[in-house]
């Protein structure tokens, strides 16, 4: 039986007509009239004013904190239960990153956790915590009015990873009078987005930041292409890089985005189907949607109960043996060795994080996965836990 891939792009004749007009037209770098539609668009589309294509997710996070002028030593909290793209943003630009651990319900961070590690820094008094990195998981977004609390009333900055939650959304304010649905990527001071293969918008590798703020624009401008002056080029007064996305990548991206109601329509298809035929199964926790969010399922993930006798790992083999491909959960990057050789989290612990790696996995979710085949995945899923221990 063929494998059933844990991602499948669904790439459409737009896409091609638009790659092959860069071709035709020799616009194949990083200047040309895709690049700037892609960018107005999708930065239109999350609500932000202006939107800086990069070469991936990563790289836009490492822009993204470069924005901010860390000085050596500055702290920014983040979820341990992420990308080590996060981490190695906030490190390359002299940072320290500061971990919470995550909501075991929605798997994003912790935002109670967010609070008591904010007032613990605030108390040391030395001035050294600078932002918060929200981190939207597996398509479900983070509670962001509690964290958007904290950038005001502490005066930190919120650099938003929204890498995996294209069209996501967040009832912003529902406790006030004017609770209002606004697109994740578009809430916090800068926001992130990755448009690798498997993501719902991809331009094969991509990324974006995002903000409303000319002066963030222009430095993520600037860091993208090496720090070149405006008025005189071949002139330095800082270090920047190549994180250029190319518009024969950004052609691919544009086309995507004109279809994104659709992309989102099958996403939520995808979630509510899984859902429908493996809520029966005890021995699994599904992913939820929180009244306050609208979840894209970019990956559908699930977690083993603790009742079960083996972890993902074990069931990643079963499900292979059925033909079904699959992907763990991240790793905390509290149990990253590259990161504790650095001296940093040293006896910190984080159980949800730590129960979540090993018990969680995602299944199939591309966006060509067919209805037969999210059929045949959970028919596996039941062989697989039925009678299982
Ligand atoms: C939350 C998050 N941030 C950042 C990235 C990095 O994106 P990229 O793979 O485009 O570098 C990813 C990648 O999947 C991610 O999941």
């Amino acid at each position: 039986m063929p494998i059933i891939p844990v991602n499948e792009p669904l790439i459409g004749e737009r896409e091609i007509e638009y790659v092959s007009e860069c071709l035709r037209t020799g616009w194949i770098s990083s200047a040309g009239r895709f690049i700037e539609e892609f960018e107005l668009k999708w930065a239109a589309y999350c609500g932000m004013k202006y939107g800086i294509a990069m070469s991936s997710g990563t790289t836009a996070l490492q822009a993204a904190v470069g924005c901010l002028g860390l000085r050596p030593g500055d702290k920014v909290i983040m979820p341990t239960f992420t990308i080590i793209s996060c981490a190695q943003a906030i490190i390359y630009n002299g940072g320290i990153p500061v971990l919470v651990d995550s909501d075991p319900r929605t798997w994003c961070m912790d935002v109670a956790q967010v609070r008591a590690k904010v007032e613990a820094e605030m108390k040391k008094g030395d001035g050294k915590l600078k932002a918060i990195m929200p981190v939207h998981i597996y398509g479900h977004p983070v509670d962001m009015d509690p964290i958007l609390e904290l950038a005001r009333e502490y005066n930190l900055k919120i650099i938003e990873d929204a890498a995996e939650v294209h069209g996501a959304e967040y009832l912003s304010g529902r406790n006030s009078a004017t609770p209002r649905w606004k697109r994740c990527g578009g809430l916090g001071h800068i926001s992130v987005f990755s448009f690798y293969a498997n993501k719902l918008i991809t331009t094969g590798e991509g990324g974006m930041v995002l903000t409303d703020d000319p002066a963030y624009a222009e430095k993520a401008r600037s860091l993208r292409n090496l720090c070149f002056l405006p008025h005189r080029r071949f002139y330095h007064t800082e270090l920047g890089y190549n994180f250029r996305l190319t518009n024969l990548q950004a052609a691919v991206g544009l086309a995507q985005v004109e279809r994104m109601e659709e992309i989102i329509a099958r996403k939520r298809w995808m979630g509510q189907a899984y859902t429908e035929r493996l809520c029966d199964l005890s021995q699994i926790i599904l992913p939820v949607e929180e009244a306050w969010a609208k979840n894209v399922y970019w990956m559908y993930g699930l977690v083993l109960t603790d009742d079960l006798q083996y972890d993902a790992t074990e069931l990643a083999q079963r499900l292979r043996a059925e033909s079904i491909d699959t992907r763990p959960f991240f790793i905390g990057m509290h149990e990253q060795p590259v990161l504790r050789q650095r001296d940093l989290f040293a006896g910190e612990q984080y159980p949800v994080a730590e129960r979540i790696a090993r018990r969680g996995l995602y299944l199939p979710s591309g966006l060509a996965l067919t209805e037969a085949q999210v059929e045949t995945v959970c028919q596996a899923m039941h062989k697989v836990l039925e009678g299982s221990p």
